[in-house]
């Protein structure tokens, strides 16, 4: 992973770009990486806010051979791999929110974007994007996350330089995608569970139609989120926004 990078200054949005090159014939492990995005695109058609030479902004190529209800696996990998890169490089100490948000100090530094290229009974490709909020100052934040979005600068009080925390990533993702691709779902679904601050917490899960308020059981095997509600029923969360 990241053995074939393509930097770009400017883009709409490196998920675009990496839609392309699939389409092209792009290996395994090639990267997208942007200065500044003018659409970045957030979960549940929101925009991610990206601007120039302060964020990671990147998408990651993965092929997989695995049945398409198995892809939320790799964006819960993507999150457990960053989340270990980012605790490497600064010292800090991060917390995922299903199903993909790290946060530090309760704060969203981090947000994963997972697109799949598929047909019915195969997937194609799977592209990852990551986007961290690296060296933005606390105002330069978007005014309408300010209050719950942080950087890696304002959690540690100094920059970080982004080329090494990248190399970090790549080698983080590669080595567990490697693991998953010859052990399964198992490590990872521990380690990610390590990582989740709203397990055995009451969360409210909200998608477009509907909220359902309970607690938080754990994950399936696939990577689905499990909530009791206050009827002792289970529900089954595929997408949503939580809040703990
Ligand atoms: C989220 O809503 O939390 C996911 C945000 C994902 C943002 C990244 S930045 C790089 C890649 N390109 C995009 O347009 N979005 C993702």
């Amino acid at each position: 992973i990241g053995k074939n990078i393509y930097f770009e200054e400017t883009v709409e949005s490196t998920q675009k770009i990496a839609a392309r090159l699939v389409y092209e014939g792009a290996f395994e492990g090639t990267v997208v990486v942007a200065e500044e995005q003018t659409s970045g695109r957030g979960r549940l058609s929101r925009t991610w806010h990206s601007p120039k030479g302060t964020g990671i902004w990147m998408s990651v190529i993965l092929r997989p051979d695995i049945p398409v209800q198995k892809a939320p696996q790799l964006t819960l990998l993507a999150a457990v791999g960053i989340a270990q890169a980012i605790e490497k490089c600064t010292g800090l100490s991060v917390g995922i929110k299903w199903p993909n948000d790290i946060l530090i100090n309760g704060k969203k530094a981090v947000g994963i974007l997972t697109e799949l290229q598929a047909d019915p009974d195969k997937i194609h490709a799977v592209i990852i994007g990551i986007g961290i909020n690296v060296n933005q100052q606390h105002e330069h934040l978007a005014e309408d996350i300010r209050q719950i979005a942080t950087s890696l600068l304002i959690e540690t009080g100094r920059e970080q330089k982004r080329a090494e925390l990248m190399q970090a990533i790549f080698l983080q993702l590669e080595k567990l995608y490697k693991q998953y691709m010859a052990e399964g779902f198992g490590i990872i679904k521990l380690l990610w569970e390590s990582y989740a601050v709203s397990i055995g917490k009451e969360i409210t899960a909200r998608t477009m139609t509907n909220a359902i308020t309970g607690i938080a059981k754990g994950i399936t095997e696939d990577g689905i989120l499990m909530l009791e509600d206050r009827e002792g029923v289970i529900h089954y969360i595929h997408s949503a926004d939580i809040e703990i």
